[in-house]
């Protein structure tokens, strides 16, 4: 079959591999039908995730056809449309029993912080992705969602991860009527973050990124303020002014460890990896909210240490929250959210490319090319 294969720091290509196998009686085999690349796959492409071992397949985001199942599958039966969410999880540990489906225990053991993940290294589990044209998805029975009746395929897509992602972050920062949230990035995380924070009941949602397209494209896809922070002396003072000196009640950190706007971070923490990412915008989310404000991290980090600014976060009282995305959780509320129109996933779709063509794929959205917000891969063998 034909997949996306990792050759080394921003070298992708496709390739013939094997075809996956049943290797557990809980494993499902599912033809992929489509695929996103993610920010998070940035971190990978970029060489920042440790043990990303080359020869991996990506791919956490993904719908597909169940063409096989093991003999304790019961949940899904061969020719079901399923959307796969990127949590690898067992359903039945501590964490998942707890809805914490991105921390489960069982599904990636070597990992002490996060669970099993689709094509995202072996520190969640080295599991290949969706960036192929078949996947072997284990524990079948907990995560995979039949795709409902009438749902397009290409929001069935993106409640793999980003819609549950932005969710997520608008629901850690505990949103009070009539709060003023800010969000760090304007990327799909970002935009759908914004876009929720509307539903929990902010008073005023502000975006900020670097990309002028990004920025009009969520002005107008998630109706909140934009702003470039390349036109800001100083983002913090930026917020600050914008909400008479107290700081915003709730602030997005949706950018994670590819963060610029800060040269040292951007040394030490994209060019040498003398810490986990740069940390760049949790330290604007924590020092731009208010006292006793909530900052909420989806943006994503890696598992050694970073410089943030702690003794704001003591000193300010703040509340930081922060995960990845438990997306089965979410998966009942957010699919009623698409059938009623109040979310709209597809329309962050800017590209829909080849899977053939995943090597350039990733060059335009890494690069930010193209107006490039959100770009779906189709495997000739989808069939739909
Ligand atoms: N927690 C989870 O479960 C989860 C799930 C999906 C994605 N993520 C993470 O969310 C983040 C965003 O994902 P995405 O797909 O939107 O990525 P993306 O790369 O498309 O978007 C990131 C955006 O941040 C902007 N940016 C860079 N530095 C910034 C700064 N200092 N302040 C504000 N904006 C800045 C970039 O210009 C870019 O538009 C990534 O770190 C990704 O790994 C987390
Ligand atoms: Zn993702
Ligand atoms: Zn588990």
């Amino acid at each position: 079959m034909l997949a996306m294969e990792y050759r080394g720091p921003k070298r992708i290509r496709v390739t013939q591999k094997p075809m996956p196998e049943i290797l557990h009686p809980e494993d499902a085999i599912v033809r992929v039908t489509r695929s996103c690349i993610c920010g998070s796959d940035l971190h990978l492409y970029n060489g920042n995730v440790p043990d990303t071992r080359v020869g991996q397949t990506f791919g956490h985001e993904f719908t597909g056809v169940v063409e096989e199942i093991g003999s304790e599958v019961t949940k899904l039966k061969v020719g079901d449309n399923v959307l796969v969410p990127f949590n690898i999880a067992c359903g039945k540990c501590i964490f998942c029993k707890q809805g914490l489906f991105g921390n489960c225990h069982e599904a990636a053991p070597q990992a002490s912080a996060a669970g099993g993940f689709f094509g995202y290294s072996h520190i969640t589990g080295g599991y290949n992705g969706g960036q192929a044209e078949y996947v072997r998805v284990p524990y079948a029975n907990v995560s995979p969602t039949v795709i409902p009746p009438g749902m397009d395929i290409e929001d069935a897509v993106l409640l793999t991860d980003v819609v549950p992602t932005g969710y997520q972050a608008a629901e850690m920062g505990g949103i009070q009527t009539g709060d003023t949230v800010v969000v760090f990035g304007a990327g799909p995380v970002g935009i759908m973050a914004a876009r929720c924070a509307w539903l929990f009941g902010a008073g005023r949602v502000i975006i900020i990124d670097k990309e002028e397209y990004r920025l009009e494209f969520a002005r107008n896809y998630a109706k909140c303020e934009a702003y470039n922070f390349l036109e800001m002396d100083d983002p913090v003072v930026f917020i600050k002014k914008q909400t008479d000196w107290i700081g915003a009640d709730v602030c997005i950190d949706a950018v994670g460890a590819e963060a610029a706007g800060n040269a040292l971070q951007t040394i030490t923490g994209r060019k040498t990896l003398l810490q986990a990412g740069s940390a760049t915008a949790v330290h604007w989310a924590i020092n731009s909210v208010r006292k006793g404000g909530v900052v909420s991290i989806v943006g994503v980090y890696g598992p050694t240490d970073n410089l943030v600014p702690i003794g704001n976060v003591l000193n300010k009282g703040i509340t930081i929250r922060a995960n990845q995305t438990a997306v089965k959780r979410h998966l009942p509320r957010l699919i009623e959210h698409v059938q009623n129109g109040i979310l709209n996933p597809k329309g962050l779709i800017t590209h829909r490319l080849a899977l053939e063509d995943v090597a350039d794929g990733y060059r335009m959205f890494s690069a930010k090319l193209d107006n490039c917000i959100k770009t779906v891969l189709i495997p000739s063998t989808a069939g739909m």
